[in-house]
């Protein structure tokens, strides 16, 4: 089994949890995109949804998903996204679509937060993946600087020779070589470094279910 065939899988093994006539909150990535392909095959039943970025809300729209304002969602029942890394108590690393930020608002109205992923991304230590930090462009430097002195190397990420700008305006700074024994712990120190927007460490608010998918299928883990 491919990685893109097992990333199929867990997306329409996720439509399970898809409740009847209710918006959904729904990921990006590779994986999201796959289950919003899935999605799209049983739109009659479900209200809408609310994307987690400007590309999920195009691919919804394409698939003539209706696409709702999280400010005019109360709730949504369920979240469904991709991640990075995930641990075996559901503890995860996102961001590497520089989505973080409005996954981990939408995912933060959502009565359950399925994560979806091949099963390369099971780790038992959080840290492998270099973690996205969400920043103010004006306090780049700066954040970089408490970051190192964290333990961690910063680096802001550039595609095509230019700083990537998140959907908020925003720079990303990925941090490399960190060994992460206390998720919930960091997540809440590097919140509080002034000039972060949000650190793509979901320990605090992590996993509900993961489907990993396998060779020998898809596996279900609930935290
Ligand atoms: C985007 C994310 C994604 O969920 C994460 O990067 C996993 O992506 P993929 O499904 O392409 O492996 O956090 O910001």
């Amino acid at each position: 089994m491919t990685q893109d065939e097992m990333k199929q899988a867990v997306a329409r093994a996720a439509i399970d949890y898809v409740v009847n006539g209710e918006i959904i909150g729904v990921g990006t990535g590779s994986t999201a995109n796959f289950f919003i392909d899935e999605l799209g095959r049983i739109k009659d039943r479900i209200k809408g949804a609310v994307a987690s970025s400007e590309a999920t809300a195009e691919r919804l729209r394409g698939h003539g998903i209706p696409v709702f304002d999280l400010n005019d969602v109360e709730s949504l029942a369920v979240y469904i996204d991709g991640a990075d890394e995930i641990t075996l108590q559901g503890a995860m690393i996102k961001g590497g679509g520089a989505a973080l930020t409005r996954e981990k608002i939408v995912a933060s109205v959502a009565r359950q937060f399925i994560c979806i992923a091949d099963g390369s991304k099971l780790v038992k230590l959080l840290g492998g993946f270099p973690l996205p930090v969400e920043v103010i462009p004006m306090a780049q430097s700066a954040v970089a600087r408490s970051l190192k002195a964290l333990g961690g190397e910063p680096r802001l990420r550039v595609k095509d020779g230019k700083a990537v700008v998140t959907d908020n305006g925003c720079n990303i700074i990925d941090v490399h070589g960190l060994q992460i024994a206390d998720p919930v712990e960091l997540e809440a120190q590097i919140n509080n470094i002034v000039g972060v927007v949000t650190v793509g460490l979901f320990a605090r608010r992590g996993a509900n279910i993961g489907l990993l998918g396998t060779a020998d299928g898809v596996k279900k883990m609930t935290f």
